[in-house]
């Protein structure tokens, strides 16, 4: 009744053109969030079978996730609780952001990569807490407790002028780890949008997330033009057609009356599955190739496509988004429509939607 269908040759090529654009910088493909709403296990086998050299999720939980399934490719994971315990995850030899000095000291044994926060004012630690952080890990790393494999930070993303400063303040915190005796192999800054567009700010490793799916980092972004294309494509079947009046009312609260005799078809797919209802009224669906307006409220489990004359039945397929290469409305298209961004369309695809690999 519902998929989300996850092109695998997609992730894959996007993956590989990816690493074609970027190098020789080094890729690390994240898969926090269940792959982006894609399947964490199916991107990241993907990703690296299209030459992702590393992986990256938020949550040790979500690193331990694909060492269970028999992952054994690096991973760094960087999200972590105030009472966070480091063991199980150094045993399984998952690699550690590092955002403060108590940190630093549970990650005995372990990988790290030690962030400073360049002013996204979120994860990493403080400029003014760098410089200690820093002695006391390569006073660590001297007695063999620990490794510092890469230094890092992430941007905001806000601007040239902006991102002159946070690149400004990473280099000066590369300088301090290697004032402080440290080494680190990565040093790392770029997300997508930066990776795609700013060969200075690629260092040794760029973390590339929404671009391996597909999707633009950022509005204006042209990513067919880049040569990537979208893995998802979120599909589902009609499960009822109807013939109806003009004037006739569609869904919750009849926010829209049909202004013709219309046919209505019944689409399985409501914002429990990930279609936002902020975009009632301004979404569009395809079937069979041709564009229909989503009408009325979408509601929890369903929504109603008006499709006007055309001949659709019960069984045919709806693809909600997808590439839009096929014709297909993109998860950009719907992201317009709620006012949100892609990144939030594919992550929200709820639990009762099955991942399709094709
Ligand atoms: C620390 C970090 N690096 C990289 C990424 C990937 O970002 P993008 O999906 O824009 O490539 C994220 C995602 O939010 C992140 O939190």
């Amino acid at each position: 009744m519902r998929e989300a269908r996850i092109h695998l040759d997609a992730i894959r090529g996007n993956v590989a053109r990816i690493r074609d654009l970027v190098a020789p910088a080094r890729v690390l493909a994240v898969v926090k969030a269940d792959g982006y709403g894609h399947g964490a296990e199916l991107a990241a086998r993907a990703a690296l079978e299209g030459g992702a050299d590393q992986l990256g999720v938020a949550d040790l939980d979500e690193a331990l996730a694909l060492r269970s399934v028999g992952i054994d490719a690096p991973i760094l994971a960087w999200l972590h609780g105030v009472d966070v315990d480091f063991a199980a995850a150094i045993d399984a030899g998952i690699e550690l952001g590092i955002s403060s000095a108590a940190q630093r000291e549970r990650a005995a044994g372990g990988v790290v990569h030690l962030k400073i926060d360049t002013g996204l004012s979120r994860n990493g630690v403080p400029p003014a807490e760098w410089a200690d952080v820093c002695a006391r890990a390569a006073e660590l790393e001297r007695t063999g407790i620990v490794r510092v494999r890469g230094v890092w930070s992430h941007l905001a993303n806000a601007g040239p002028v902006e991102t002159d400063r946070q690149r400004a303040r990473f280099e000066d915190a590369v300088a301090a780890a290697r004032d402080a005796g440290l080494r680190p192999e990565v040093r790392h800054l770029a997300s997508s949008e930066a990776a795609l567009a700013s060969p200075e700010l690629r260092y040794d490793l760029v973390r590339i997330g929404i671009a391996m799916y597909g999707l633009p980092p950022a509005e204006g972004v042209d990513v067919a033009e880049l040569g990537l294309r979208p893995a998802m494509e979120l599909a589902a079947t009609v499960a009822a057609v109807r013939r109806v009046p003009a004037g006739e009312g569609v869904s919750y609260g009849f926010a829209h009356r049909t202004e013709r005799p219309t046919t209505l078809a019944l689409v399985p797919l409501g914002y429990a599955d990930g279609l936002p209802r902020a975009a009632t009224g301004r979404a569009e669906v395809a079937i069979g190739g041709r564009r229909h307006p989503v009408v009325g409220r979408i509601a929890m489990d369903q929504c109603v496509v008006d499709v006007g004359d055309a001949p659709v039945a019960v069984g045919d397929r709806v693809v909600a988004f997808g590439d839009p290469a096929t014709g297909a409305p993109s998860a950009e298209d719907w992201a317009r429509a709620a006012g949100t961004i892609g990144y939030e369309i594919v992550t929200r695809i709820g639990p009762r939607v099955p991942r399709a690999p094709a």
